[in-house]
């Protein structure tokens, strides 16, 4: 639908912004201007200014600004035309509709009209179902028990839909009304009139609001353990479980005090947590997060931390919100997932470890990159071709649904290291581009075959650290390229932690074993020349990868003359520290997605995870290069 932007303007000069903005912000005149506390920011002394003579709001503190159809969208969270709607139906404007026909135009209205009849119905319902939690002992008991405070309970207007069949007609005298039937308060039999009753009987109620505070719907529960446990509202004009989150409106202000919204799977979750010090938690509707649930919230905060049950069913939803966040996740916002251990709740969590230990699984909720790429390398087995093709195709679908900018292109080059090839060769194979030439690899094939293994075919050289992102990778060669290292400088070994000795040694073969030996080597003989290691290599198994390694090394002389005793070369040891550090941490994002997987079934293995996950980001921090 497109307004004309001379309507727009006239709308504007219409609307008085300090009308407006006076309805959300308590506004008292200072000179020329209205002051208040700034809406978008929290502050404690008000620098927001609103101007009627330039009909223009200010915030000195954040710098938020605009013009009343502004304020409706960043404040209230309307969009563009339902603010335009919202302020032209306030001034008793008629919002034209290029090419709708009065036809359109008088159906919009009979729609718009049945909206708001809908959602006062509704209302209705609400306070009802709010006086009946006073005469009830044992709903007040209920909430009780599950912790809820008076307080909490009036701040989400809970309520309780008493027993019998028809309790609504005592609010509704005309309990025919078709409209009862409309919202999802009244369900009726094919047959007949008669067998009209309510939907919510003996249930605790949870109203749903709109991103205005108009009630669209309710959560009921049952106080005990009968089925189903949560009964919702159906879908009707004015409810759309795939569109709402529960308690957004009540999390508005907190949004953007804590800068971010922690999205639950439950409406026990968002009342709980508001009351124990997580005001800024939403709810999906018994529904996966949807791009549509995340448009939304988007309009009131950049951040987003998404919260799982750690088991199977957890990571199944969580794996859907990716697909739902990926189209969203601009350069400009976050999106995280944190997983509890499985079998509990934020809800549940919190009660039993607290407000702290929480807090503590938001800080480390593992950014949307990450589970990405977590979610495409499951099940890949990395060290073959196979496994890491397999990635690259798991890859694709997910990668192409981000939108263009940095990150995209940050994820690109990081799966394009996994799968040992350059972004641009990753982004032809997903493009289905052919490859072009191999020759020059062949050359540099050549070049580098040694003379004592004769017919046997040898890849090419490993290129040096540091060109291999943009450079063809042959796989293990980090692996290869350690190794090279260590032969041509055998004492670096002394040099290096019980960590990196232990992932070399641990390596698959033939490599663990080259190294193994080399520490026995270093062992029993100390630092050794190129020349005698290579004598105690004979018949050894990894002879052939050792020679194959050296061959290009010792075609020319070395650089410089190899002491033995000497301390290795500060930029062979450097090198050798770089790309040992990228091994580790590519092994601790190895063993981090596998604790994952395990603790589905063992819940020592979130520990694990975090504890691996942990180092890693140290690791990361101190990266060489
Ligand atoms: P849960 O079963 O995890 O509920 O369902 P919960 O919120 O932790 O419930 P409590 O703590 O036992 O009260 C999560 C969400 O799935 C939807 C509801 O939206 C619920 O909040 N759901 C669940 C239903 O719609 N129907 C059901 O029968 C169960
Ligand atoms: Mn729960």
């Amino acid at each position: 639908m497109t307004i004309p932007h001379t309507f727009i303007q006239e709308l504007i000069a219409r609307a008085d912004v300090v009308e407006i903005v006076g309805r959300y912000v308590q506004l008292k005149k200072g000179g020329a201007n209205f002051m208040g506390l700034c809406p978008f920011h929290s502050e404690k002394s008000p620098s927001f200014s609103v101007s009627p003579t330039k009909q223009f709001y200010h915030c000195f503190g954040c710098g938020k600004n605009g013009d009343a159809v502004r304020f409706l969208m960043d404040h209230v969270g309307m969009t563009f035309v339902e603010a335009v709607q919202d302020l032209a139906q306030q001034y008793g404007m008629q919002v034209p509709e290029d090419e709708a026909s009065p036809q359109d135009r008088a159906r919009a209205a009979e729609q718009k009209q049945k909206q708001t009849t809908l959602t006062d119905v509704l209302e209705k319902a609400c306070l009802a179902y709010k006086k009946h939690l006073k005469e009830s002992p044992r709903a007040i008991a209920y909430f009780k028990g599950r912790g809820l405070s008076g307080e909490i309970a009036k701040q989400f207007d809970l309520g309780y839909a008493p027993e019998g069949w028809r309790s609504l007609a005592s609010v509704f005298p005309h309990y025919d009304d078709p409209l009862l039937v409309e919202s999802g308060l009244v369900i009726t039999g094919e047959d007949g009139e008669d067998k009209r009753y309510d939907r919510f009987r003996d249930r605790v109620m949870f109203p749903i609001r709109n991103v205005k505070g108009e009630c669209i719907g309710f959560g009921g529960r049952v106080l005990g353990d009968d089925k189903p446990k949560y009964l919702n509202s159906p879908e009707t004009p004015v409810f759309s479980k795939g569109r709402e989150l529960y308690g957004l409106f009540e999390a508005r202000n907190a949004l953007r005090d804590a800068g971010y919204a922690l999205v639950t799977e439950g409406y026990m979750d968002v009342v709980a947590l508001a009351q124990l010090g997580f005001p800024n938690a939403v709810a999906t509707l018994g529904t996966a997060c949807t791009s549509d649930h995340l448009q939304k919230l988007f309009r009131f905060t950049d951040s987003v931390v998404f919260s799982f049950d750690g088991d199977a069913a957890g990571r199944r939803a969580a794996r859907k919100a990716l697909d739902g966040a990926l189209p969203m996740a601009t350069d400009v916002r976050s999106c995280k997932f944190l997983f509890l251990p499985p079998e509990h709740d934020p809800d549940s969590y919190i009660r039993s470890f607290g407000q702290d230990a929480f807090a503590r699984y938001i800080a480390e909720a593992i950014p949307l990159s990450r589970f990405l790429i977590d979610s495409v390398r499951e099940g890949c087995e990395l060290h073959t071709a196979e496994g890491r093709a397999h990635l690259a195709s798991n890859a694709k679908p997910l990668w192409g649904q981000l939108p263009e900018g940095a990150l995209k292109r940050q994820l690109l080059a990081e799966i394009a290291d996994l799968v040992q090839l350059s972004s641009s060769e990753l982004n032809d194979v997903w493009q289905g581009k052919a490859i072009s030439s191999t020759r020059t690899e062949t050359k540099s094939y050549k070049k580098n075959s040694s003379p004592y293994t004769p017919g046997k075919r040898y890849e090419p050289k490993p290129p040096p650290i540091g060109s291999d992102r943009q450079g063809r990778r042959q796989p293990a060669s980090r692996s290869d390229h350690a190794a090279r290292l260590l032969l041509a400088n055998s004492s670096a070994w002394n040099d290096l932690s019980h960590e990196e000795h232990a992932l070399l040694c641990d390596l698959p073969q033939p490599h663990g074993a080259l190294f193994v030996w080399l520490e026995i080597q270093q062992h029993e003989h100390g630092p050794q020349t190129w020349g005698n290691l290579r004598e105690g290599l004979r018949d050894e198994a990894f002879e052939g990868l050792a020679l194959k390694l050296m061959s290009g090394l010792e075609a020319s002389p070395p650089p410089e003359p190899i002491d033995p005793d000497a301390t290795p070369g500060r930029e062979a040891l450097n090198e050798l520290k770089a790309l040992l550090n990228l091994m580790l941490i590519d092994q601790l994002k190895q063993q981090e997605t596998e604790a994952l997987a395990a603790a589905a079934t063992d819940p020592e293995a979130l520990e694990r995870y975090r504890a691996i996950n942990r180092r890693r980001l140290e690791l990361m921090a101190t990266k060489v290069t």
